[in-house]
């Protein structure tokens, strides 16, 4: 086995960036000393060429990372004791952003069966202070999507003052025909604030840009927010050139889908539970608890992500990565499976 831990526990691109963004990332060294353009015009130009659908560089803000784009967002919408909607388990960093801004956190917990948002829930749950209702799409950890219909209604039943964001960082990797065009209703002028990142298919996790698609009314408040230089030099020209080079994008895609094919595969034959996902990762479920079996495939040199984070004590996420990876992450899997089910054969005894 190599020394480098196989990392299966961020739902990082294993290809990591197109060799066209490294280039251009080379090019740019020499110009490290001069500040970057004031604004991120340019890219925003780029990323509604690309979005196509009627998105213009208005319904466009670029952050440093998803991440804090999410707090971003909850500066702009959340004051003390105003109301947010999450769905668990989910990606904790929008409980975390809402609580910083004062807001009380309601969680609607998804389906017990294929974790999907349990809409009617949802709706019973909001009240007069209600701004927010987050929803991982797909979700994270459970890979699990918001479906066209479900976006539909809730567009429909809730009120004006409530707005969905809706994050989307893991689109690429969608193949389900019923997965909303957030984009587009955004365009349409839906209360809906999209959520982008180049942290996941594009590889690019270390540099930190995120996206958000949204109204533009809803984008100029947001740009408020903006720092005096927007981005650095090497974000920008590393993400325009990212979205250049869509042949990348689709080998990625399919390497994750090989990836998540050949987990479902062993996790059928070793009899254990998972779920379908429409993300780069799959979530399943373990005999052992999910600190344990993550600690003992750590020590095997295997990084993956224990459940515990998102109160699912018996379930890990796993990333899907390169063959080898893979196939050391089933492995190691299958010999602690089997010493657990000897152990406990043993004190049955
Ligand atoms: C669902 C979800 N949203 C947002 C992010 C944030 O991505 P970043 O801050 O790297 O852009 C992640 C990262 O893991 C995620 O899983």
């Amino acid at each position: 086995m190599s020394n480098t831990p196989y990392r299966l526990h961020y739902n990082e691109n294993p290809l990591g960036p197109s060799p066209l963004v490294l280039d251009r990332i080379r090019t740019h060294l020499a110009g490290l000393s001069f500040y970057p353009p004031r604004d991120d015009e340019a890219l925003r130009n780029r990323l509604a060429e690309f979005c196509g659908r009627g998105v213009t560089p208005a319904h466009l803000f670029t952050s440093y990372s998803g991440s804090e784009a999410l707090d971003l967002i909850a500066r702009v919408f959340l004051a003390p004791g105003d109301e947010v909607i999450v769905c668990g388990p989910t990606f904790h960093v929008y409980e975390r952003t809402a609580s910083r801004q004062g807001a009380k956190v309601v969680d609607v917990p998804l389906d017990h069966e294929d974790y999907s948002v349990r809409v009617d829930a949802v709706m019973e749950a909001v009240t007069a202070r209600t701004r927010l209702v987050y929803l991982g799409n797909p979700n994270n950890p459970t890979g699990s999507i918001v479906t066209r219909d479900d976006m539909d209604r809730l567009y429909r039943d809730l009120p004006g003052s409530v707005t969905l964001v809706s994050d989307e960082v893991y689109h690429q990797f969608v193949t389900r025909p019923d997965y909303p065009d957030s984009p587009a209703d955004a365009v349409a002028g839906r209360n809906v604030i999209v959520l982008h990142s180049f942290s996941k298919v594009y590889g690019l996790a270390g540099l930190r840009v995120g996206v958000v698609i949204s109204r533009p009314d809803i984008i100029e408040r947001l740009a408020e927010l903006r720092r005096t230089f927007h981005l650095g030099s090497l974000e920008m020209e590393a993400a325009a050139a990212a979205i250049g080079d869509q042949d990348h994008v689709a080998q990625s895609v399919a390497l994750a889908e090989r990836g998540k094919q050949t987990l479902y595969a062993a996790f059928d034959r070793l009899g254990v539970a998972c779920w379908p996902s429409e993300g780069n990762f799959v979530l399943f479920r373990t005999p052992v608890p999910a600190d344990e079996l993550t600690a003992r495939l750590a020590e095997r040199g295997i990084l993956v992500g224990s459940g515990s984070r998102f109160g699912l004590t018996h379930s890990i996420r796993v990333s899907a990565g390169l063959p080898e990876a893979n196939e050391a992450f089933l492995s190691a899997l299958e010999q602690i499976l089997i010493d657990h089910r000897q152990t406990v054969a043993t004190e049955g005894r």
